[in-house]
């Protein structure tokens, strides 16, 4: 099903260390992403019946919740602060955790004032211009990090494959979510990781372009260890209850976040069916005014992006112009023109390209569709800590 642009064997790239492989396509040419008619989509208004008034009144209200809710969480940049729940030994959302919230995130939105004041809170020069060019140009880079690099950081974060293999096997296939298969490395219980991490990524002024980039001081935020395996299919079978079938560009995506950039490191080689990263090329220049990007989130965590028949009668009960979904891929249908051109600038980032892809979440990606096996890697999240 998905198109790789593995390079052939004889003109394999090199793959020194430090090296940074150009993908064989070429750049995204549309300015926006996909516009998807959905009145004339095969699986929604070819299909369900037209919302009665009442329905689109209810998606409305859900909608305008979601909308507030999703709007307050990018005004007080939730997504760039520490994670309560996983981080400041929080659970869920009550008066104390959200004091403690609180608390924290007044202190460090005046701990960042204060550092934009004296003049400390700057972007980093980026030392590897190669690197830094190649993400304003593309918004993703395949790099090479070297055998013994890879080896540290394989040793260092064994442990944590090692839970998340534990937690697995005590969840049968069938009941297991995204979250079963993702474990959650802490500074404090795990230092050695992001040591290494770190280190590896000073070396090879990873850390200082995701500065430059961003434009705001950034650390390693997040380490999760991560399995996807040919059992876990969820992007498969997108429309069950219809005979339309999943699309080439099924699980191409946006990122709902923003000010950070994530790293795929390949602890193990990944070919075309091991669920490699994909990337369209340039991509990450699309313009994804604020409305619509706030709409596509909304849309994405009320649920109404999802593809059963209720969330897309949902979804379809709701005005024309917010049916915008940051998750987007099944729905754009093979014989578009949208399909055409996101195909061009499409590349799968197997290990033909390297072992460590840092990408902008921005520009339309998708990854961890196994066909075969067993794919394990680590996401390294760079953010202003
Ligand atoms: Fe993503």
């Amino acid at each position: 099903m998905m198109t790789t642009f593995d390079p052939p064997a004889d003109t394999l790239p090199d793959l020194a260390s430090g090296n940074i492989v150009s993908p064989p396509v070429p750049a995204y040419r549309s300015s926006s992403l996909p516009d998807i008619d959905y009145d004339a989509h095969p699986a929604y208004g070819g299909i369900l019946p037209a919302a009665t008034l009442s329905e689109r009144f209810h998606a409305l209200r859900v909608f305008a919740k979601s909308f507030a809710f999703v709007t307050i969480r990018r005004i007080v940049d939730y997504e760039n602060m520490p994670l309560l729940s996983k981080e400041a030994g929080g659970g869920h959302l009550n008066l104390s955790s959200a004091t403690r919230y609180l608390t924290m995130f007044a202190s460090i939105r005046a701990q960042r004032f204060l550092r934009t004041l004296i003049g400390t809170r700057r972007a980093a020069k980026p030392t590897n211009e190669t690197l830094f060019q190649r993400m304003k140009s593309d918004g993703v880079a395949c790099m090479t990090l070297s055998p013994e690099e890879m080896e540290n950081i394989r040793q260092v974060i064994a442990p944590c494959f090692a839970h998340l293999d534990e937690r697995r096997a005590a969840i049968p296939v069938e009941r297991r979510k995204f979250d079963d298969n993702v474990y959650w490395c802490t500074r404090s219980r795990e230092s050695k990781v992001f040591e290494t991490i770190e280190e590896v990524f000073r070396r090879h002024g990873i850390t200082d372009v995701a500065s430059a980039y961003l434009g705001r001081p950034v650390r390693v935020k997040h380490v999760n260890p991560q399995i996807n395996d040919d059992d876990y299919t969820f992007w498969k079978k997108q429309f069950a209850d219809t005979d339309v079938p999943d699309p080439w560009s099924t699980y191409l995506h946006i990122d709902a976040t923003y000010g950070m950039l994530k790293c795929a490191l390949y602890i193990h080689d990944i070919g075309p069916d091991g669920g490699p990263f994909c990337y369209v090329r340039g991509s990450h220049r699309i313009k994804v005014g604020w409305f619509e990007g706030m709409i596509r989130r909304t849309n994405d965590f009320c649920g109404f992006s999802g593809r059963k028949p209720e969330a897309r009668k949902k979804f379809m009960a709701l005005p024309r112009m917010l049916r915008k979904k940051a998750d987007f891929g099944a729905d754009v249908l093979d014989d578009s023109a949208a399909s055409k051109s996101v195909r061009e600038g499409h590349f799968a980032a197997t290990s033909n390209y390297g072992n460590c892809v840092l990408f902008d979440g921005h520009g339309i990606h998708r990854g961890g569709m196994v066909n075969k096996g067993e794919r394990r890697c680590i996401f390294v999240l760079l953010a202003e800590v």
